[in-house]
């Protein structure tokens, strides 16, 4: 792979590629479709002395309506079962594959472990990035290794768990933005499955249990509670649960003592974002072309025509109007790009 063989498109239109379905377009954009090619984007930006990003499946961004750069999709596929042994079964998938197939691809084999991940937008890359999580699960819990590309040293580096150093929606390569591109991923799914009922919502679940049936609840619940991006569009849960001293919450859960708190290891504890901002009064607020869903106060939608300007200003309105109520501030989980 040449760097001049490189397929530069001019112009290129975004605003399919992001689930908000925000109007975007970049100077350039390319697809990465074997690992080589990143190191060949990333060498082409340096030459041509323009910006490089790189976008995954665009379910966790606010894209700008011009970006005067590159704009590299990482659409590398392939997925394969590595070892299947008594203890565990080691699957490895390209980080372009779509995370929710990647999923049903386990799950039809008869595979657990991620099932309660099951109908998460995006790609397998993006997965780590964020550390995705729901329904008391997150990748983290199954994580074996992964190869990203590390744009400092323009080498592949292989990365352990303790490498990443995840945390709730977090990890190096969301500390670390612009540095790594992940290439594939693996996991180690242990066997026997057990199935994590945590979540109030799947603990009532009856034996026998497989991991389709669990899959088949999850997806009944995100259906049941979170907007379809194909027909609402938007970007998931837009804002972080806080996690927060005691101190801080002190002051919600004297008014409110049965809001939603999960208390963490580190002796601070997490409080609910969606619960926050329905308590403010903005579940289903109407802000010129943006708005909050009014199935889930966590979801912020694009009402049509929206750009990342309208995105912004709802996001700030709501990030002030919930530290005026509680005191309490609010960070957003998608990237601004
Ligand atoms: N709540 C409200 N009003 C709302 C929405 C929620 O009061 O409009 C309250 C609920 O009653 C509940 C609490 O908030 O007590 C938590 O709600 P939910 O179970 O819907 O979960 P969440 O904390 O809002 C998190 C993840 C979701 C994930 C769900 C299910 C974050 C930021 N979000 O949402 O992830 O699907 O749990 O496990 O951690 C995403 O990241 O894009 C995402 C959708």
């Amino acid at each position: 792979m040449t760097v001049s063989s490189l397929d530069l498109i001019p112009d290129f239109d975004l605003s399919a590629r992001n689930t908000l379905a925000l109007k975007s377009r970049s100077r350039f954009g390319v697809m990465i479709e074997t690992p080589d090619q990143v190191t060949a984007v990333f060498a082409r930006a340096e030459e041509s002395g323009l910006p490089l990003r790189i976008l995954g499946g665009g379910s966790n961004v606010v894209l700008s309506s011009g970006y005067e750069g590159i704009t590299a999709v990482v659409a590398t596929t392939g997925r394969r079962v590595l070892e299947d042994t008594e203890e565990h079964v080691l699957v490895e998938a390209a980080a372009g594959e779509v995370w929710h197939d990647f999923v049903a691809w386990t799950v039809e084999q008869g595979f657990g472990g991620i099932e309660n991940l099951a109908g998460i937008p995006g790609t397998v890359g993006a997965a780590p990035v964020q550390n995705i999580g729901a329904y008391g699960a997150e990748v983290a819990d199954v994580f074996d290794s992964l190869v990203a590309y590390d744009a400092e040293t323009g080498a592949l580096k292989t990365f352990t768990a303790a490498d990443c150093a995840f945390a709730y929606r977090d990890s190096i390569f969301k500390r670390e933005a612009g540095r790594y591109v992940v290439l594939s991923l693996r996991l180690r799914l242990p066997k026997p499955w057990a199935p994590n009922l945590r979540f109030a919502g799947l603990a009532d679940l009856e034996a026998p249990l497989d991991p389709a049936k669990v899959m088949a609840r999850v997806l009944g619940l995100r259906g049941s509670k979170l907007p379809d991006w194909r027909v609402t569009p938007n970007a998931g849960s837009f804002f972080q649960n806080p996690i927060v001293t005691l101190a801080e919450a002190a002051p919600v859960l004297a008014a409110f003592p049965t809001a939603p708190n999960f208390p963490q290891a580190d002796g601070r504890t997490k409080l609910s974002a969606g619960w926050l901002i329905e308590q403010t009064g903005l579940k289903g607020l109407r802000m010129g072309r943006a708005g909050i869903s009014e199935r889930h106060a966590l979801v912020v939608i694009n009402l049509g025509e929206a750009d990342a300007d309208d995105i912004a200003a709802l996001a700030a309105h709501v990030k002030a109007s919930v530290r005026a109520r509680f005191g309490i501030a609010l960070h957003e989980e998608p990237i601004f790009l």
